[in-house]
């Protein structure tokens, strides 16, 4: 399934780290955080453990 995935090397650092219990991206507008941290937690989701996931921010401007 990854195999096939289009990503960027943003997503391939995030799930290289997968293991990590915060992880921190930081980069320029457009450099694929979102889209990256997105595809990310999709997988992560279609793996069948028991998680339960929260999207949230602090702000809404
Ligand atoms: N893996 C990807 N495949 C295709 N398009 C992508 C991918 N990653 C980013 N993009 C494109 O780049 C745009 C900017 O990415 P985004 O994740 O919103 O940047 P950031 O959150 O870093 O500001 C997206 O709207 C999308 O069009
Ligand atoms: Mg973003």
């Amino acid at each position: 399934m990854i195999k096939n995935l289009d990503a960027t090397p943003v997503f391939n650092k995030t799930w290289a780290n997968c293991h990590s219990r915060v992880m921190c991206h930081q980069g320029g507008a457009r450099s694929s955080k979102t889209y990256s941290i997105c595809q990310y937690l999709i997988l992560r989701a279609m793996d069948g453990e028991n998680l339960r996931i929260t999207i949230a921010r602090k702000s809404y401007t």
